[in-house]
């Protein structure tokens, strides 16, 4: 079975086609440079670069599997949450794809296709569910930071959510402060690595709390304070490299403080991680080290599949195909809000 699969949830256009675990081709077009003009993602521009792009990457994928589109036998899409009108494109072409093809359509959930992303690997890639074991999974990007417990293959139950900012919008608002160019993550990564994380004690939200939740807008406003109080900072890059180690290493203990602690709870012996933020070196480092500690397995995505890409919406899609979950109506619409149930 190869399985034509669509992602378009936020500002990442991408086409995917998945056959046996294996993803075959794995194609996206980042909107990054055009939103980093106005610091954020604009949706209407999303939505707009989506059409255009959404058909050149489906055929590019097409072409670097190898396959025509007449041997695709089910075709697959996020069909939430994420921005409306950006889901709106892929879906819809999704649907309209499996009408003409008259093929299977599986809608999918973006969050559910995460949790999967660590398990895909090697090259060509492809998704090791024999080796799948419960596990704390971490989705930590700009739009989600959730705890998810999987306890096994399409069962899972979210532990907790951040109550306001995700992790990589903490990290993408401190960028601004600073005047750094969006996305602000991997330009803090970079500055954090020469500064000192212990230079500034910024505080750690809810490290300590009982509940699995998270909170990251106060840290952001601590910053913000600080530089109020402190402007020369702005001008002094020592400094500057201290104040983006020492952010880091605030969100950074948070993340993992939860997740480890979330995994020693619900005694899995394994941690999983991906989204964006999972791009982050010292996050990587110190799951690495913390796990390790704890005696726990680490499985975390790969760079190509932490953001968002449609071959793990593909390699979820085709596991639900197998599983015999129903399939979804072409008629079905988008979901903006759709918790992971
Ligand atoms: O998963 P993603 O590509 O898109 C969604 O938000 O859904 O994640 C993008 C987020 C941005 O906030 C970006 O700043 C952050 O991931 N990010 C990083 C790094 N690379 C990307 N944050 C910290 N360190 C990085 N190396
Ligand atoms: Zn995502």
């Amino acid at each position: 079975m190869a399985i034509l699969a669509l992602e378009t949830s936020c500002d990442e256009t991408s086409a995917a086609l998945v056959s046996g675990g294996v993803v075959l081709a794995n194609v996206v077009a980042t909107q990054i440079k055009m939103h980093a003009e106005y610091g954020g993602v604009v949706p209407e521009l999303a939505t707009r670069e989506h059409l255009r792009n959404l058909l050149p990457v489906a055929r590019e994928a097409l072409q670097r599997a190898g396959l025509a589109v007449s041997q695709v036998q089910a075709v697959a899409a996020t069909q939430g949450p994420g921005l409306p009108s950006a889901l709106l494109v892929g879906l819809k072409a999704a649907q309209a794809c499996a009408f003409v093809l008259d093929r299977p359509f599986l809608g999918v959930h973006h969050h559910e296709a995460h949790l999967y992303s660590p398990w895909v690997s090697g090259q060509p890639p492809r998704a090791d569910f024999g080796a799948l074991q419960p596990n704390v999974s971490l989705i930590v990007s700009g739009g989600h930071t959730m705890l998810v417990l999987v306890s096994g293959e399409l069962q899972h139950r979210v532990l907790g959510g951040t109550l306001d900012d995700a992790a990589g919008e903490c990290f993408d608002k401190v960028a601004k402060l600073l005047s750094l160019p969006y996305p602000g993550g991997p330009v803090l990564d970079k500055l954090a690595q020469k500064g000192n994380p212990r230079a500034f004690d910024f505080p750690r939200p809810m490290l300590h709390d009982t509940s699995e939740d998270f909170s990251f807008s106060g840290l952001k406003t601590s910053v913000r304070y600080y530089l109020r109080d402190h402007p020369e900072l702005l001008v002094d890059d020592e400094r500057l490299c201290d104040l983006c180690a020492s952010v880091q290493a605030a969100i950074v203990d948070v993340l993992v403080g939860k997740t480890v602690k979330a995994a020693l709870r619900h005694r899995v012996r394994c941690v999983t991680a991906s989204g964006g933020v999972t791009c982050n070196r010292e996050l990587r480092r110190r799951l690495d080290e913390q796990c390790r500690l704890h005696g726990l397995v680490l499985r975390l995505a790969e760079p190509a599949f932490c953001t968002d890409n449609a071959g793990m919406v593909g390699v979820l899609a085709e596991r639900k195909l197998l599983a015999g979950c129903p399939f979804t109506g072409l008629d079905e619409e988008f979901k903006p809000s759709w918790p992971l149930g």
